[in-house]
């Protein structure tokens, strides 16, 4: 991207979803450029990531993050500075980015950012593999309310279970917070295409919007975000842009319930 290319900017009520290209060779060159756009300590971080699989990811990462986030500020993706709370979220302190919030996940090979015009945004995407743990962690730690209803899910349990920890991790990342923070700190239900407050919501009177559903073919993802006072509240719409390729329709989230 040049460095001086207009930003785009953010409408209300608009989650935009980056994604990494599924072409191989496509990926390659991403993985060789994203060398070029990295800070020192982002360098260094890298050179402590042993296992090849994980340093290509994270490199990957960062690659979407800068260029994702550039494309939507007008800037060099390389000029970025992030710097970083207690708990590891990543902050991007510019007055053009008063609004804009972001979040970052990963999932095997897989990584997607979310930017939208909000007060905070949390995503989170989790591999449907992962069920079986999720439903040991929920049986364990999450609230009494949620043990009580996955107990009446019977065969369901492991996928509802994925659904639920994903929709948590989700926000726990929007607040900043750790995942120690959410699992039985909040407490929700998954109703159909509803999701439901089964104790107060974290930060009185927060309008949390929620979504969780499927993406690509194995992937459970979730989102939370509470947008800006000024933000009139309405329905979430999504756009998806494939780092390298451009803006694209087709769909790689389909929201399946919702607290809005
Ligand atoms: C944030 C957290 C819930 C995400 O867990 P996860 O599902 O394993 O990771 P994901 O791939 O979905 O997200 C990782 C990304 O979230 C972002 N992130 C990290 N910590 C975050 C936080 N506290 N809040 C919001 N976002 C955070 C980063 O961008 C990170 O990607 P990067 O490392 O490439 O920069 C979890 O790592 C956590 O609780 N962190 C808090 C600190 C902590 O307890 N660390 C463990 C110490 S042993």
């Amino acid at each position: 991207m040049a460095p001086d290319d207009p930003p785009h900017q953010l409408a209300d009520g608009e989650i935009h979803l980056w994604v990494l290209p599924t072409d191989a060779a496509r990926v390659e060159r991403l993985c060789t450029e994203a060398l070029g756009l990295l800070s020192p300590d982002e360098r260094t971080r890298l050179g402590t990531l042993t296992r090849p699989s994980v340093a290509r990811r994270y490199l990957l990462a960062r690659g979407l993050l800068r260029r994702g986030l550039a494309w939507h500020l007008g800037a060099n993706p390389a000029d970025l500075e992030f710097r970083y709370s207690a708990t590891g979220k990543p902050l991007l302190e510019r007055p053009d980015a008063r609004d804009l919030a972001f979040s970052l996940s990963h999932a095997s090979s897989d990584v997607l950012l979310a930017v939208a015009r909000a007060r905070c945004v949390g995503i989170d995407l989790e591999p449907d593999g992962r069920a079986a743990i999720a439903l040991r962690i929920a049986r364990r730690f999450f609230s009494a309310a949620e043990q009580r209803h996955l107990q009446s899910l019977g065969e369901t349990a492991a996928p509802y279970a994925l659904m639920l920890w994903t929709l948590k991790e989700s926000l726990t990342k929007a607040m900043g917070r750790t995942v120690w923070d959410s699992l039985a700190g909040l407490s929700l239900a998954i109703e159909g295409d509803r999701i439901r407050w089964l104790a107060s919501p974290p930060g009185e009177a927060v309008p949390w919007m929620l979504t969780v559903g499927r993406f690509r073919d194995a992937h459970t993802l979730a989102l939370a975000l509470v947008l800006p006072d000024s933000a009139a509240a309405g329905s979430l719409r999504y756009r998806y842009h494939i780092l390298g390729e451009g803006e694209t329709a087709s769909v790689a989230f389909q929201p399946l319930s919702a607290l809005v």
